[in-house]
C-alpha cells in the first residue's frame, strides 16, 4: 500500500511540483495552501506523512506540528525548512516532528525519508502485535490465588509496580515467578513498554557479555554488524533476569555497573548508551548461601534485592488450588479446544491434597493430561494419573462425609509432618496423638511419610 502524503505549503508552484514528483513515485498526495485547511484535511484523511512548510501566513508550521499530534497522532510530520532556520527545525522536533527536509528539496532525500517513516510504522505495528502474541502465549499476567501469602504478594506488587527499584523474586520451580514479573511490568509500565526476558542459565558462555550489552561491528570474529544487547532493547521498560543465580561470576561486576549507572557500552564500542530499565530478577536458588560460598557477588545481591518477593510452594497454600484449577482449566480449554468446566469434588480433593513438587506448573501439566482424557464436561478422579488417585478412596460417593473428613485428615497430617521437618515423634506431639497412632493413621490413609534422615 503506497503512503498517503499531505503537503501543506503556501507557495503554489512548490506545492504542485512536489505533489507531481511524489505521485510519479507512486505516493498518493493531497495538498493544502495553509495550516488551517491542512489540519482539516489531516483530520479527515489521517495521512501517513504530512509535509509542512514552517513559514506560512496564518498558523505557522510549528503550530501545525503541535496540533497534528492530537488531531492525527498516526501521521508522521516532516517539516520543510529553508537553510539557516535550523533552530525552528529543532523546535519542530520538540513538538513531535519525525524528520526535516532542507529547501531546495532533493527528490531522492524526500523519497528515502518517507520510506523510512513507512518502515518504522510497519515495525511499530509488528512489535505491538508480537508483544501481544508473546504475552498471550507466555505464562500470562494474571496472578491467581486468595491465600494470605498470595494476597500479600498482590498487595506488594500494587505498591511497588511504579517504583524504579529492582525486584528479586524467589521461589521454587513453577511457583509463578515469571507471572509475578510480568504482572509487575504490566501494572507499572503497561503494554507499550518492552518486557525483555533473559534466561541467564541459557546465556552462551562466550557470548554472554554481548547478549547483555551488545557489540560493535568487528568487536570479535563473527561480529559482522552492530548489535544492541538486552539492556538497550529493554530501555524504557523491564529487563527480566531469570535464573539470576546462574549469571557467570565474572560478568556480575559489569552487570552491577550497568544496573547502577543505567547505561551500557557495547563490547568493542566507544560511547555508552543510556538504558533506563527496571530490573526484575528471579531464581530458585538460595542466593544468600551462594553469597556466603562466594559463588554470587554480595554487592550485586544487595543491589537486586531492594524489593524481595517470596513465592511459597503450592503445598503451603493449598487453598489456592481450586482457584488455580479454575484459571488453568479455562486457559487450557481455550488452547486445546475443550469444554471442561466442572471438577468432580473427589478429584478436587485429591488435587488439594497433593504435594506438587513442581508447583503450579506441575498442576497445569496434570490438568492438561486430564483434559485430554476427559470426554464429557466434567473432570473426574479417573482422569487423574494413578499416583494421585491413591490418596482418595474412589469406592465412596464423592460427597460422602467420611471421605471428606478422611481427605482433610490426610491433608492436615501431611502439613504438620512437613512443618515438623518429617520428624514423626514431633509431628505426633503437635497433633496431640501417640506416635503409634500416627504410624497407624499414616498407613491407613496410605500416606507416604516424607523422607527424613534421622528416623
Ligand atoms: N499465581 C498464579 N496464577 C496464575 N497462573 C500461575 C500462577 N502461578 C503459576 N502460574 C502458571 O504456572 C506456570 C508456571 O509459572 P512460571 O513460569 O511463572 O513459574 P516459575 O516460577 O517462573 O518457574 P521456573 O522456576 O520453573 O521458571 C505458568 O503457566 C503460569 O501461568
Ligand atoms: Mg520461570
Amino acid at each position: 500500500m503506497s503512503a498517503k502524503v499531505l503537503i501543506i505549503d503556501d507557495e503554489e508552484l512548490f506545492r504542485e511540483d512536489l505533489a507531481t514528483l511524489l505521485e510519479s513515485e507512486g505516493f498518493r498526495c493531497r495538498t493544502a495552501a495553509d495550516g488551517e485547511s491542512g489540519l482539516e484535511l489531516a483530520r479527515q484523511e489521517a495521512p501517513d506523512v504530512v509535509l509542512t512548510d514552517l513559514m506560512m501566513p496564518g498558523i505557522s508550521g510549528l503550530e501545525v506540528v503541535h496540533r497534528l499530534a492530537e488531531l492525527s497522532p498516526e501521521s508522521a510530520v516532516i517539516v520543510i525548512t529553508a537553510f539557516g532556520s535550523l533552530d525552528t527545525a529543532v523546535d519542530a522536533f520538540r513538538k513531535g516532528a519525525a524528520d526535516y527536509l532542507l529547501k531546495p528539496v532533493v527528490p531522492e532525500d524526500l523519497f528515502a525519508k518517507i520510506r523510512r517513516i513507512q518502515e518504522m510504522r510497519r515495525l511499530e505495528r509488528e512489535v505491538h502485535y508480537l508483544r501481544r502474541a508473546v504475552a498471550e502465549a507466555g505464562p500470562g499476567i494474571r496472578l491467581v490465588g486468595s491465600s494470605p501469602a498470595m494476597s500479600r504478594v498482590r498487595e506488594l506488587i500494587e505498591r511497588i509496580a511504579e517504583a524504579p527499584s529492582p525486584v528479586l523474586i524467589l521461589g521454587d520451580t513453577g511457583t509463578g515467578k515469571e507471572v509475578v514479573a510480568r504482572s509487575i511490568h504490566h501494572r507499572g509500565k503497561g503494554d507499550r513498554a518492552p518486557f525483555v526476558a533473559v534466561n541467564c542459565a541459557a546465556l552462551p558462555r562466550e557470548l554472554a557479555e554481548s547478549e547483555l550489552f551488545g557489540h560493535a561491528r568487528g568487536a570479535f570474529t563473527g561480529a559482522v554488524r552492530d548489535k544492541p544487547g538486552v539492556f538497550e532493547i529493554a530501555a524504557g521498560g523491564t529487563l527480566f533476569l531469570d535464573e539470576i543465580g546462574e549469571m557467570p561470576l565474572d560478568l556480575q561486576p559489569k552487570l552491577l555497573r550497568a544496573i547502577e549507572e543505567q547505561r551500557v557500552t557495547r563490547v568493542g564500542g566507544v560511547r555508552p548508551v543510556d538504558t533506563p530499565v527496571r530490573i526484575i530478577a528471579a531464581t530458585n536458588r538460595d542466593l544468600g548461601k551462594m553469597v556466603d560460598d562466594g559463588t554470587f557477588r554480595r554487592d550485586l545481591y544487595f543491589r537486586i534485592r531492594v524489593v524481595e518477593i517470596v513465592l511459597p510452594p503450592l503445598r503451603q497454600r493449598r487453598e489456592d488450588v481450586p482457584e488455580l484449577v479454575d484459571h488453568l482449566l479455562r486457559r487450557l480449554c481455550l488452547r486445546l479446544k475443550r469444554k471442561v468446566r466442572a471438577v468432580e469434588p473427589a478429584a478436587m480433593r485429591v488435587l488439594m491434597a497433593a504435594d506438587w513438587p513442581g508447583n503450579v506448573r506441575e498442576l497445569e501439566n496434570v490438568l492438561e493430561r486430564a483434559l485430554i482424557l476427559a470426554d464429557g464436561d466434567t473432570l473426574r478422579l479417573e482422569h487423574l494419573p494413578a499416583e494421585f488417585r491413591r490418596s482418595d478412596d474412589p469406592d465412596r460417593a464423592s460427597d460422602d462425609l467420611r471421605a471428606a473428613v478422611r481427605a482433610y485428615e490426610a491433608h492436615h497430617i501431611q502439613q504438620v509432618l512437613e512443618a515438623a521437618g518429617g520428624n514423626r515423634e514431633e509431628a505426633a506431639r503437635r497433633l496431640g496423638i501417640d506416635p503409634s497412632t500416627l504410624y497407624r493413621r499414616l498407613k491407613e490413609l496410605e500416606l507416604q511419610p516424607p523422607a527424613r534422615g534421622d528416623d
